[in-house]
């Protein structure tokens, strides 16, 4: 493989029909923002291009929605989604549009070339035709239920559920989105791309890399899942796929016979990668070629799951069959987002806005950053919950991180007025501290090199812990008045280890980054620069100490989980899917007279303690109103602090027989709700009752 010269990164283009929400962060544009800042931070060559995907029917569908025209659709919603990258720090070399006129012309030069080459095949067919709104079906006009995995709500493209691409022929019960109908067919003619005879071309590529003889990308190197999903959709065999549509809104088909008919949005919007390359040479004067055509060039797509048969094989099949494009050499997509147990919905507003997280949360856009990239849907879909993101900026950040920046700051502020103190010699001690914080440099460009970005963060966490352990073990708070040569050491060290982080944090914490220089008084540094261990001499003049991160409380927190908690009355659904589950799953009947044998009593717990060696178990001294209050061992370690529990009142199974558990006798068990998501909650007497009240 050659050597690259120069990166191309795209990150997928959103749709200009909505509002930037986490889930399309955490799928691409974080990951692809992480992944630039590193390569930019080692000297690399890097075109970073995004920009709104402004046609199809996203758009069209949306405009009859909110009654207007897709023009007034595509100008509010690029507005807001590059002002929301800006917002996010997603720092784009250029945020393009593909309803310019740049791209119109790039797209049908495309076209018109494949045209020339003779690769379309040209057929009428019957299509999908809704008599009512008097147009053609396709794409997202069209639902019905996927043949793969049953979604009931599959468009005519494509199935959000699986991912698999799809024709609308392929719909099981097609209705028409514009009036609900069930559609008739009518004759129509179109472009199609063969896909069929280029099956072998693009397997032999996926699957080993090999392009035209040269070995061009090491298939080992793509994720599994995106292999997976290609070797599924080649398996199933690829079919004939029109490229042109019966639209009004879109890029002309420009052939005179193809009147009334667009280009077929996924044929338009990932040359909207190079249209967007092509206004950036232009606003730079620079070249535009040699970032895709050059075989030093490195392309990788960051998209999610959904877009991954579109950017790995019909895109690069398009590159191809035009011919003098690179192909990309990576697609890092990531899986799905979930919100708070359930998948992120536009339709059902079951989204975190990021628009509105930048007004509710200003100032905290690293906070963001930070929880979503350790929450990355890398592999398998993940969660983002509220309380994750209160604790990991308590527990992290503010605990790790902005601690050790806080300890160090402060102590050159009381000890040297605020000036880097002169060191003496340096020990043992210090040179582990380095030792470790190099290892840690060296596995985070590693893993940002195989887009593993949460173990990448993960590495430069540990750049603070490491700093954070050497004032631990070497207590300078302690030392001043009996070494304050080996304190000047520590701090001088404390204050490079900050400088190391002002780097190492630029990819992930892009404003806390430059929140430190400034405190630090330097300048961006490049990654070299991570590895001195002497970027703060002696004498520089330091910044107040000021906290990086602030702590969130309960009270910061509830709003956001009130209002997801209205989202779901606004579309009457239960609060939990557990309640939902649980109704469907009831054990089978039982009479009476067994209900009866059961003795539940309330008892009021008197304490509570861990059972040594067994991490699930407290041991429960419980008054039930008897002689004395029974132990009763329960296996909510993990949801409870034993300090939590003494007062609580809990309903108790009295006569369940005496049972071992860890070697401490249990005479008796509590009772607990537990939701899907295995959370215990105490079942109690809604009002305070004397121990021992019996319940029925
Ligand atoms: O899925 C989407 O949101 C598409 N608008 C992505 C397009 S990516 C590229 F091809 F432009
Ligand atoms: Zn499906």
């Amino acid at each position: 493989m050659i050597e690259p010269k120069r990166h191309t990164v795209t990150a997928a283009l959103p749709y200009a029909n909505g509002p930037l929400h986490l889930g399309h962060v955490a799928g691409a544009y974080l990951p692809a923002d992480i992944y630039v800042r590193n390569l930019r931070q080692r000297g690399k060559d890097v075109l970073f291009v995004c920009g709104s995907d402004e046609h199809g029917a996203a758009i069209t569908i949306k405009a009859l929605k909110e009654g207007t025209t897709p023009q007034a659709v595509v100008d509010k919603y690029h507005a807001m989604l590059r002002d929301a990258f800006v917002g996010l720090g997603i720092r784009f070399d250029i945020y393009h549009r593909t309803s310019s006129d740049l791209h119109k012309r790039t797209s049908q030069e495309f076209f018109l070339e494949l045209q020339r080459k003779g690769v379309f095949i040209e057929k009428e067919e019957e299509q999908y035709f809704d008599e009512k709104a008097g147009q053609f079906l396709a794409d997202r006009y069209i639902i019905g239920t996927c043949p793969n995995c049953g979604n009931d709500k599959a468009y005519g493209d494509q199935c959000e559920n699986c991912g698999s691409a799809l024709s609308p022929s392929e719909l099981i019960d097609p209705k028409s989105t514009l009036s609900g109908t069930t559609p008739i067919r009518r004759p129509t003619k179109h472009w199609y791309l063969p896909m069929d005879r280029h099956q072998a071309m693009m397997e032999e590529w996926i699957n080993t890399g090999m392009r035209h003889g040269v070995r061009q990308h090491d298939p080992k190197e793509w994720k599994p899942q995106v292999l997976g999903q290609c070797n599924s959709w080649l398996k199933e065999g690829l079919r004939p796929r029109a490229m042109t549509r019966d639209l009004d809104w879109g890029v002309p088909v420009p052939l005179p016979d193809a009147k009334g008919k667009v280009l077929y949005v996924w044929l338009d919007a990932p040359i909207g990668y190079i249209s967007a390359t092509k206004q950036w040479a232009v606003d730079n004067g620079q070249d535009w070629e040699p970032w895709w055509k050059a075989d030093d060039t490195r392309l990788v797509h960051f998209i999610g799951k959904d877009n991954i048969v579109f950017h790995c094989i019909i895109f690069p099949m398009l590159l191809e069959l035009h011919g003098g494009f690179q192909l990309p050499q990576n697609v890092p997509a990531n899986e799905f987002l979930n919100l708070e147990g359930r998948k992120l919905s536009t339709s059902r507003n079951w989204a975190v806005w990021i628009h509105e997280y930048l007004e509710r949360w200003p100032e905290r856009q690293d906070e963001l950053r930070y929880c979503l990239t350790t929450i990355l849907p890398e592999f398998r879909d993940s969660e983002f919950t509220w309380k994750d993101f209160q604790e990991k900026n308590n527990n992290e950040l503010v605990a790790i991180l902005g601690n050790f920046v806080q300890r160090v700051f402060v102590l050159c502020e009381k000890f040297y007025d605020r000036q880097a103190p002169k060191a003496g010699t340096g020990t043992q001690q210090d040179v582990s501290l380095w030792s470790s914080i190099h290892a840690e440099l060296e596995a985070m460009v590693e893993h940002v090199d195989d887009f593993r970005f949460r173990e990448a963060l993960s590495a430069a966490m540990n750049v603070a812990r490491a700093g954070n352990k050497y004032l631990t073990d070497t207590e300078p708070w302690k030392l001043q008045k009996s070494d304050p040569d080996r304190t000047a050491t520590v701090l001088l060290n404390g204050l490079n280890v900050a400088a190391v982080l002002s780097v190492v944090l630029e990819p992930f914490l892009p404003f806390t980054a430059a929140k430190l220089r400034r405190m630090l008084g330097i300048g961006e540094l490049d990654w070299e620069n991570a590895f001195r261990t002497d970027l703060i001499g002696p004498g520089r003049e330091l910044g107040r100490p000021e906290h990086l991160f602030k702590p969130i409380t309960d009270a910061e927190i509830q709003p956001e989980i009130d209002r997801l908690m209205a989202t779901m009355q606004d579309n009457n659904e239960k609060p939990s899917t557990a309640s939902a589950s649980a109704a469907v799953t009831i054990k089978p009947t039982i009479e009476f007279d067994d209900f009866a044998k059961l003795d539940l009593r309330v008892g009021t717990i008197v304490s509570a303690e861990r059972v040594p060696k067994a991490d699930k178990l407290l041991k429960l001294l419980v008054d039930m109103g008897e002689a004395a209050p029974r132990t009763v061992v329960s296996g909510i370690a993990e949801h409870f602090a034993p300090e939590e529990l003494a007062g609580q009142q809990v309903v108790l199974v009295a006569n369940l027989a005496p049972r071992k558990m860890r070697g401490v006798e249990s005479q008796g068990m509590v009772l607990m709700a537990e939701d899907a998501a295995g959370k215990l909650r105490f079942v109690r007497p809604a009002e305070a009752m004397p121990p021992g009240a019996g319940v029925r």
